[in-house]
Order: structure tokens, then C-alpha cells, then sequence
């Protein structure tokens, strides 16, 4: 077999991690998600989705890769060549060529909102007209399918020129920037006039606001960010040098992943309460209605504004670049593709996908509600692949690690490069307490 290529170093690791983990999962999803789903009830139930049962899965995802030295699909053949495990690999493919789909049609408003906060249009907004503008932007279907082409197109020329050539490279400068930004946007909004209901909205849990949805949207979105459930971070894993210690890197990404969804509620409630909206109300373009208020309101806004578009596209295509990279590797492993075929073709191929996403904000009456569902076709899409099929994924992932690998084998991976006193702990989780839980949950979507 050909060499396998490395992370170049251990922060490169972490910082292509936590690119991967780090997108529009934080700044996009998170906040319509936690305001459709009661704020404080939501974090609370996210939070402890990421801990109990979104880390242990990261653990069990990285070391799965690491020993494996895989795709996904050849990382459960290599361990247990069986049509059900193969499968489960191939759904992980799927789901990435899916994900990435619907992932870059908002990916493609990044880019053309950094574009409109350049031209000046934020300037004087007011919610209305904000809500106007975005209303009209998603409903114009050429310049839809151009942002995303766009966006398609740079997620595969990065993918096309291979591991640390492209995708560390661009991680290792901007993440901090983005924080650096979130930073003063974070004070900003909690200094706005009435940001104090904003902040009792997402701190104050309202226990009896917890039902089956509220809890499986929150594990699906902890799977969502994390980049679990489809063999992202096994892919991840597989480039990880022998010398890298898996607990602390995965203890990293988790809380860097975790610190930036955090930090983009306590940017977005304030603020939409001190305008006087409801963020219950609100659809998935909340974020793109509210933050050009937000920089209206900000010394240096002009500057502001596109810099934090500028960052989060990028954010977004350092995930992209991730969600790709599955079906890439796999391609490359199993069918003995060359890098470039694979991205250029896979790339093509999830473009198709994506249109109906990007047409089904408009006013296309079939697309954007769907009938029987009541959704549109990119909400639908989210949640088939973005939440379902994640947590199915992440439930195999603890079986295989559980029980067909063994939980014990995959402590000894770790141990090569690191202690793990909570060893048997983990083990606790990946066995029982995770696939349990993720089980009871997806049985209340049936309730
Ligand atoms: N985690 C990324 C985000 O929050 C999106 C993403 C990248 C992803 N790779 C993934 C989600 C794999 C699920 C699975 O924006």
C-alpha cells in the first residue's frame, strides 16, 4: 500500500479537526436549532449530548481511523469484512456526498453576504429590511446555483491537490482570526440595549420545554458539529501519526467546537431580543437576518462585517473540505482512483444534488413545502442527512468499537502514544451508556 500521508504536526491535526468541526454547524445551524428548540432547554440538552455521548464517539472515531490506517468503508472491512459493517461505511460515504450538498448551498450565502456586506447593504438596516433582503436573495435561483458552483468548486480544488498540501495550510491562520472576530461581535451584542432577555432566553432551561424533539435535535446536532457519525473523523484519524495522543486532541476539538457554538448563541439572542424578535419565529436564515443588524450597530461595522463573512466562508470550506474528503478517500482506497478524478467527479455529482436545496428557498411552491412534511426541501435534506443518518452512523460506530473491534483493542491503540485513565470509563460509554441513549432517542421520533 502507498505511504499514507500525515498531519504535519500535532496542532496541525487539531486545527484541521477542529476546521472540519467548526463551520456553519456552529454559526448557522446551532442558533436557529437552540431558538427553534426552547434556548436554555436546548444548550442544556446539547451540552450534555456532547459530552456523554458526542466525545466518547470522537475517541472511538479516531482511534478506529488511526489502527486502521482508512476510509471508512475499509476501515470496518479491515476489521470485520462483512456486508452489514460495508454498509455501514457506505452510508458514511453517502451521507457526506449529501451533507455537502445542502451544506453548500448556505455555504454559497456566506459568500454572497460577504459580497453584499462589502457593497454597503447593511448600512442603515433595520430587522425588516434585513428579513426583506434575505427573502429576496435566496429567491433568486441563478445567483443560488452560482454561489454554490462556486463553493462546490473550491471545496474540490482544495480536495483535488491532497492532505497537507491543501487542507492544513488553510486552517492554521484563520481559525483564530474567526475567534478573534466572534470575540468583539460577542461584546457587542451582550452591551445592546434589552441583550438581558436574550441572555435569560438561552441560560434559563425550561425543563418542562424538553420533548423527544428538543433531546434529538440536540444530539443530532452534537453529531452535526463534532463531525461524527459518517466516518469524517475515522478519515481523520487514519492521517494520524502513531505519536499523537488521541484523548487530549479529541478533548481539544470538542471544546473549541463547543466554545464557538456557545459564543454564536450569546451573539445572536441579545441581539434578537433587543430588536424585539422571537427567535421561535425565526427560519433557518436567522443568523443572515440578525448579524447585519448586529454590525449596523458596531463601531467599524463596515470593516467588520465582510472580514466575519470572509471568515466564516472559509470556515465553512475547511468542513466542506472534510465532508468531501470521505467520499475522496474512499474512491481512492476501495477503487483505486487517482485524487483528482475522485474530488472532480464526486464534486459534480453532490452539485446535482444541491439543487434542489438551493431552489427550494425560493418561491418553487414543491420545494419550499414539501407536502406531508411541512418542510422545505434544505430543512428536509438537513434532517434526513444531517441528523438521522448521523446518529445511526454514530450509534454503529460504538457497536463496532464496542463489541467487534473491542473496546479494549481500541484502548491499546491509544495507549501506544498516551495515557487514558478514563480508560474504563470510556469503555462504559462506548458500550452501553451511548449506544443506549442514541437508541432511546431515535425511538421518540416514533412516539
Ligand atoms: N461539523 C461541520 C460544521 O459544524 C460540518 C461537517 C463537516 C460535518 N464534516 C462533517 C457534519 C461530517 C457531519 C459529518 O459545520
Amino acid at each position: 500500500m502507498a505511504e499514507r500521508s500525515n498531519w504535519g504536526s500535532k496542532i496541525g491535526f487539531i486545527l484541521a479537526a477542529s476546521g472540519s468541526a467548526i463551520g456553519l454547524g456552529n454559526l448557522w445551524r446551532f442558533p436557529y436549532t437552540a431558538g427553534n428548540n426552547g434556548g436554555g432547554a436546548f444548550l442544556f440538552c446539547y451540552l450534555l449530548s456532547v459530552i456523554v455521548i458526542a466525545l466518547p464517539v470522537l475517541i472511538a472515531e479516531l482511534s478506529l481511523g488511526r489502527f486502521t490506517q482508512r476510509n471508512p468503508v475499509g476501515a470496518y472491512q479491515a476489521i470485520r469484512d462483512s456486508w452489514l459493517w460495508k454498509g455501514v461505511g457506505y452510508l458514511g460515504v453517502v451521507s457526506g456526498l449529501m451533507i455537502l450538498s445542502f451544506y453548500s448551498v448556505v455555504a454559497g450565502w456566506t459568500v454572497g453576504y460577504f459580497a453584499k456586506a462589502v457593497s454597503g447593504h447593511f448600512s442603515g438596516i433595520t430587522p425588516e429590511k434585513a428579513a426583506e433582503q434575505f427573502g429576496g436573495f435566496v429567491a433568486n435561483p441563478w445567483l443560488q446555483i452560482v454561489l454554490l458552483t462556486i463553493f462546490i468548486a473550491m471545496t474540490v480544488y482544495i480536495v483535488a491537490k491532497g492532505i497537507s498540501g491543501g487542507i492544513e495550510k488553510y486552517s492554521k491562520l484563520l481559525m483564530p482570526m474567526l475567534f478573534g472576530i466572534l470575540l468583539l461581535m460577542l461584546v457587542r451584542s451582550l452591551t445592546l440595549d434589552g441583550a438581558g432577555a436574550g441572555i435569560k432566553f438561552y441560560l434559563t432551561p425550561d425543563f418542562s420545554k424538553i420533548t423527544a424533539g428538543t433531546i434529538i435535535a440536540a444530539m443530532g446536532q452534537a453529531f452535526f458539529s463534532l463531525s461524527l457519525g459518517m466516518g469524517t473523523m475515522i478519515t481523520y484519524g487514519s492521517y494520524l501519526g502513531k505519536q499523537e495522543k488521541i484523548p487530549s486532541a479529541a478533548g481539544w476539538v470538542a471544546f473549541l467546537d463547543t466554545a464557538v457554538a456557545v459564543m454564536a448563541g450569546f451573539i445572536v439572542f441579545p441581539a434578537l431580543f433587543s430588536q424585539g424578535i422571537n427567535p421561535a419565529d425565526q427560519g433557518t436564515g436567522v443568523m443572515f437576518n440578525i448579524l447585519p443588524v448586529l454590525f449596523d450597530k458596531m463601531p467599524l461595522g463596515f470593516l467588520f462585517g465582510p472580514l466575519f463573512f470572509v471568515l466564516l466562508a472559509i470556515a465553512a470550506l475547511t468542513s466542506t473540505i472534510s465532508l468531501l474528503e470521505v467520499p475522496v478517500a474512499y474512491y481512492i482506497d476501495q477503487k483505486g482512483w487517482g485524487r483528482k478524478k475522485a474530488a472532480y467527479i464526486i464534486g459534480a455529482v453532490s452539485l446535482l444534488f444541491a439543487i434542489p436545496s438551493a431552489l427550494s428557498q425560493g418561491p418553487v411552491p414543491f420545494l419550499s413545502k414539501l407536502p406531508l412534511i411541512n418542510r422545505d426541501f434544505l430543512s428536509l435534506w438537513d434532517f434526513i442527512w444531517g441528523n438521522l443518518s448521523l446518529s445511526i452512523g454514530a450509534f454503529m460506530v460504538a457497536i463496532f468499537v464496542g463489541y467487534i473491534w473491542k473496546s479494549k483493542k481500541a484502548v491499546a491503540e491509544i495507549r501506544i502514544s498516551s495515557g487514558f485513565n478514563w480508560a474504563p470509563l470510556w469503555e462504559i460509554l462506548i458500550k452501553f451508556i451511548c449506544p443506549i441513549l442514541i437508541l432511546l432517542i431515535l425511538m421518540g421520533l416514533f412516539l
